[in-house]
């Protein structure tokens, strides 16, 4: 039976495996997978033997998508510059290749799930970790009209925006601002978004950034990266200020996993029925 996992620590928590098994069962493919916890010293060395056993391919969790670029052989576009490999597959030749599918769950969740249009968008992402680095290339091929990465470093997001506006086409409209700036700017009016991307991890300490209510406008869509039974901390404060449409990141954690799954099986799951399942199990 084909071998597949997800690596990471901790792993535990990991919805990753039963996502797999979803779409294995839904696509009567023959194939196990399996949750792997590996400690930093051992990373490179769990892969080899993994690979070396058989193993057709791998997920990568926290905090081991970096090391997990470096690891492989050779890599995609997308991983390269997300510079982070969340997705490793055997290939014919037993060479190992890294992609990045974490931008295109995004993509597909905001554009697919929740019936967004990014095109000519005004888009605010906030953070600048790594969770951004990895969608910020499938967030301009969208061309919103701007895309303002705000963040608690703003040294952070200046590199990132500088990095992504030397790419070339349509990353004219990248920019980075402090959250103070932000505010000042939306209370003089002077900004108005259509979409607001909560990439921080702020979520998962209940924390909000500290973004000034007035910038919930009436039809804003309000996303976090992050998911939570109940919603997430920044969607619950989007709610309280009014924001009617707005989504947690579940729809993204499944995208991102079919994508994964269509790289190895060349098959692709069809995914609302396993996010809604998901959902109920929360
Ligand atoms: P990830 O891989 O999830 O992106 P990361 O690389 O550690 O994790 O990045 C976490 C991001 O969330 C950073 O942009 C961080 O801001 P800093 O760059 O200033 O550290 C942001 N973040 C974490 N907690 C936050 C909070 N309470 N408020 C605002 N931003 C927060």
């Amino acid at each position: 039976m084909d071998q597949y996992a997800v690596v990471g620590n901790p792993i535990q928590h990991s919805k990753s495996p039963q996502i797999h098994k979803a779409f294995a069962e839904q696509l009567k493919q023959d194939m196990e997978y399996l949750a792997i916890q590996s400690e930093e010293k051992n990373f490179e060395q769990d892969l080899k033997i993994f690979f070396s056993s058989g193993g057709k391919g791998l997920n990568i969790t926290l905090p081991y998508k970096l090391k997990a670029f470096r690891f492989a052989d050779e890599v995609s576009e997308r991983a390269r510059l997300a510079e982070a490999v969340n997705t490793l597959i055997k290939l014919d030749n037993g060479k190992i290749r890294g992609d990045n599918t974490d931008g295109y769950g995004l993509i597909n969740d905001l554009v697919k799930n929740q019936q967004q249009v990014l095109k000519d968008k005004n888009i605010l992402l906030i953070g600048a970790g790594g969770a951004v680095q990895g969608v910020l290339a499938p967030l301009l091929e969208q061309q919103p009209k701007k895309l303002l990465l705000s963040n608690r470093t703003l040294l952070k997001a200046q590199a990132l925006a500088q990095k992504f506006k030397e790419l070339g086409n349509n990353t004219k409209s990248i920019s980075a601002i402090s959250f103070d700036e932000l505010n000042e700017r939306v209370k003089n009016h002077q900004e108005h978004f259509d979409i607001i991307i909560n990439g921080s991890s702020a979520s998962i300490t209940g924390e909000v950034p500290p973004l000034t209510p007035g910038i919930i406008s009436k039809d804003i869509f309000c996303y976090d990266m992050m998911y939570q039974k109940g919603g997430t901390a920044f969607t619950l404060w989007a709610e309280q200020q009014g924001c009617k449409n707005h989504s947690d990141g579940l729809g993204m954690l499944v995208e991102q996993a079919a994508e994964a799954f269509f790289l190895w099986r060349r098959c692709r799951p069809e995914t609302q029925s396993v996010i809604k399942q998901l959902r109920n199990a929360l």
